[in-house]
């Protein structure tokens, strides 16, 4: 029942995630389109600095850019941050209900790294709240004033705590613990820089005095951050269903090079919304892709050697798999066979010899942090079964 009851928490927070998400990205999209599609106002008018026209579901808009701010505050003012915060309030609660409640299984793998379920907890909320504090003070260091190098450094130290975590934590847990500290980065630039600027510069604004133009040149700067982690972010959040990815022995790499070309993605759009369209920055982030997809490619496995009988396999499977996958699992934790997968008849199994293959052999990443304690001869064995043709009569 709990196993049940858990499965619902993570549905409904699932869906909320992927809707403030959905609504955060989608208005932060909407706003680096519209700052660089305004053109200058025309007439001129005080204080307007560019306006656009758009017709969208049936009406026309004419938006108005004010620099910094008009004569007089309206009344009614949007500030669109709830989308930001509810999608770290709903997916910290995602990561608690996915990898915390299960810590045992999703985040430690002891043949990684013998470390308790609080330990790895403790660890995964240490490093979201160090990596914070490691990008804010590099953010308030003089490299402050060099987008480049910060940029540089930043990714640098995400690189060096991604390879340590992958001596911490099962493979599946290391992407989604850089998604969580990522996407902490990316809340905090809203919550504890952009809308608090915001707030000082329109209470100047109250106070009759001209606002401070760093509040704006700060978060600015905070937005392009965020401008340019999003597709790497949204990468992450759907890596778990990519094991070919987060399973490879070079995982930190891999990570790194989709974070270069979802960037240089991102840069493309930047540019051609401003009338530039560089077209080598998408191309070299697709050759960048395509070499990766080359370099983790599975090496055929060899046949060579004594002729694999499905029995053989099967009780490999019985053992170490059916407590999960299985129409009535008896793993705590576990109400219905995860991802649907039951391996409990031979018709089945042959069904599935691809995603077995993927998941058992390519990338070793079942069983989850290796709970049943399948051991390498036997992952050798099922290799060797499929290379010879995965009968199951
Ligand atoms: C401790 C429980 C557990 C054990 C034991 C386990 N798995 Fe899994 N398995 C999972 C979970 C959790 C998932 C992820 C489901 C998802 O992504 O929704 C999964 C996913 C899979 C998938 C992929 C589903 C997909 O959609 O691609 C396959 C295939 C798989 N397991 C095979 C195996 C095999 C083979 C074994 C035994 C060698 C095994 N598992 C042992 C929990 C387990």
């Amino acid at each position: 029942m709990e196993a049940y009851m858990l499965g619902w928490a993570s549905l409904l927070v699932r869906w909320l995630h992927l809707i403030t998400a959905i609504a955060w990205i989608g208005t932060s999209f909407y706003f680096v389109w519209l700052d660089n599609h305004l053109e200058p106002p025309s007439p001129p008018r005080k204080g307007v600095s560019g306006e656009i026209w758009s017709v969208h579901g049936g009406g026309f808009y004419n938006k108005h850019k004010y620099l910094v701010a008009p004569d007089q505050l309206p009344e009614k003012l949007h500030w669109f941050k709830w989308e930001a915060y509810w999608t770290w309030i709903s997916g910290f609660l995602l990561l608690v209900i996915t990898y915390y409640a299960r810590a045992g299984s999703m985040l430690v793998d002891r043949s990684v790294a013998d470390i308790s379920a609080a330990a790895a907890i403790a660890i995964s909320v240490g490093m979201i709240v160090l990596a914070q504090v490691v990008y804010e003070g590099l953010c308030r260091s003089r490299l402050c004033n060099n987008d480049g190098l910060l940029g540089l450094v930043g990714f640098v130290f995400l690189l060096v705590a991604t390879a340590a975590l992958s001596h911490v934590f099962g493979a599946r847990g290391v992407y989604i613990q850089v998604g969580a500290m990522l996407g902490t980065i990316m809340v905090a630039n809203v919550a504890m820089v952009i809308i608090p600027g915001q707030r000082k510069m329109i209470d100047a604004m109250l106070r009759g005095e001209t606002p401070d133009p760093i509040h704006g040149i700060r978060g600015k700067q905070r937005s392009m951050h965020n401008n340019y982690m999003t597709l790497p972010v949204v990468f992450i959040m759907i890596s778990g269903h990519y094991p070919m990815t987060y399973g490879h022995d070079q995982a930190w790499l891999v990570l790194a090079l989709i974070f270069i070309a979802g960037a240089l993605i991102r840069h493309f759009f930047n540019l051609r919304h401003k009338g530039r369209t560089v077209i080598a920055y998408p191309l070299a982030g697709v050759v960048i892709l395509a070499g990766v997809a080359f370099w983790i490619a599975p090496r055929p496995q060899s046949a060579a050697g004594d002729v694999v009988t499905f029995a053989q396999v099967n009780s490999v499977l019985q053992a170490r798999c059916t407590s999960c996958h299985s129409s009535t699992p008896t793993q705590p934790g576990f109400a219905q066979a995860p991802g649907g997968i039951v391996l409990q008849n031979p018709e089945r199994i042959a069904q599935l010899v691809d995603k077995i293959n993927q998941q058992v052999v390519v990338s070793r990443v079942m069983p989850p942090g290796n709970l049943t304690g399948l051991t390498d001869d036997e992952r050798a064995l099922i290799g060797r079964w499929i290379a010879q043709g995965a009968v199951t009569h």
